[in-house]
């Protein structure tokens, strides 16, 4: 079902591998190596610009040595990524064969949510997903034809009658539903760069619809379809709703409200013997996380200081999800897991 998207990873390893030497070359070239020797380099520090005494083909060999390391780096996490995710991707259980989700936040192959839905399938379930906006709709539609059966709908959570009428879509299709996977988040751009006091009233309010409110709304639309059924619900968070992550600002307050809701819902829900659970990423380059001012930078702040020293993948948090969604995690409910390579643990 995702022989597709499971072999791009090894290729796109073999790209990085096949690119190291053609930089290598370019590099060895050295367009800049003047043939008269010592060239000045201009080099500043302490806002003083001073002349040193450097050859052109010294600072080109820095740089390509740089250069070089770099795309090792990104080699070997490509690797690891894959070695990491080898194990249970080729151990298909059919643990949630004969069952059906709807999977929310699907923006391209690199989402959260495709992760989760890919793990969700591995086990045999059949999924529906949603879009928000005619733009999304195209590359949603291109990615859900790899799993079979799977029905795209659309989904704007700002839009009662868009929630109203994929969950009818749903009930007609599927007559029953035994999991929700909402992997939803906006804030305006300008929201989450400098000073949180600056936080507008329109941003902080469409970012709580959007990625908090709309699991309540979502939960209340997916509840009946689940009568009778062991529902499961997850959501996406993250530790910037508990810790001050610069630029994360109106972002952290509405993760808050998500995990709340969370609880409030696990607590509503459950005599219907539906659960209710969030799990809490570490950063993982997304179309949303781009959004956050500095985002390159948390990412090898946090790979430096977990337990685990390094980053997590879509697709570790995805096995959550199926988790989560699943009979394993059957006493489970109004609970944040981290899946973070361990970082929420550390003081310093
Ligand atoms: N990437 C990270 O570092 C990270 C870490 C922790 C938690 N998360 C959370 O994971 C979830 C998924 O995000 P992602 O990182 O995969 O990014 P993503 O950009 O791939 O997914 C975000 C999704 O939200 C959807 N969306 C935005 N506004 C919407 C609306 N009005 N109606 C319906 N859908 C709407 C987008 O279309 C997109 O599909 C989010 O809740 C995010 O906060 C992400």
């Amino acid at each position: 079902m995702n022989n597709s998207s499971q072999s791009q990873r090894p290729l796109l390893a073999l790209k990085f591998r096949s690119l190291l030497p053609k930089w290598a070359d370019l590099a060895s070239q050295a367009p800049f190596r003047g043939p008269s020797g010592p060239a000045t380099a201009r080099t500043s520090h302490n806002s003083q610009v001073q002349d040193t005494d450097m050859s052109a083909a010294d600072v080109w060999d820095g740089a390509a040595q740089g250069l070089r390391s770099r795309l090792a780096h990104r080699e070997q996490l490509l690797l690891d990524e894959e070695n990491r995710t080898k194990p249970w991707r080729n151990a298909l259980t059919g643990l949630l064969a004969d069952k059906t989700g709807v999977v929310l936040g699907v923006a391209n192959k690199r989402s959260i949510a495709w992760a989760a839905a890919r793990a969700l399938a591995d086990q045999g379930m059949r999924l529906a997903f949603t879009y928000a906006g005619e733009r999304m709709e195209g590359p949603v539609r291109k990615l859900a034809e790899e799993l079979e059966g799977s029905l795209v709908l659309p989904c704007d959570v700002t839009r009662p009658d868009e929630i109203d009428s994929a969950f009818e879509s749903i009930g007609k299709e599927f007559g029953t539903l035994d999991s929700v996977v909402h992997a939803v988040a906006f804030a305006p751009r300008d929201e989450l760069a400098g000073d949180f006091f600056n936080t507008t009233k329109e941003g902080y309010m469409i970012s709580h619809e959007v990625s908090a409110y709309s699991l309540t709304a979502v939960a209340r639309r997916a509840m009946p379809l689940m009568e009778g059924r062991d529902g499961t619900i997850v959501t996406l968070t993250y530790i910037g709703s508990e810790r001050v992550i610069p630029n994360y600002n109106v972002m952290g307050i509405a993760k808050a409200a998500l995990e709340s809701s969370v609880r409030y819902l696990a607590a509503d829900l459950g005599p219907r013997n539906i659960r209710v659970n969030a799990v809490s990423a570490g950063p993982i380059r997304t179309l949303s996380a781009s959004g956050v001012a500095g985002f390159s930078s948390i990412l090898d702040k946090i790979a430096e200081r977990t337990p685990l020293r390094r980053n997590i993948t879509a697709d570790e948090v995805g096995t959550v999800c199926a988790f989560l969604s699943g009979p394993h995690s059957s006493g489970m409910t109004g609970t944040t897991i981290f899946v973070d390579a361990g970082y929420h643990i550390m003081g310093v």
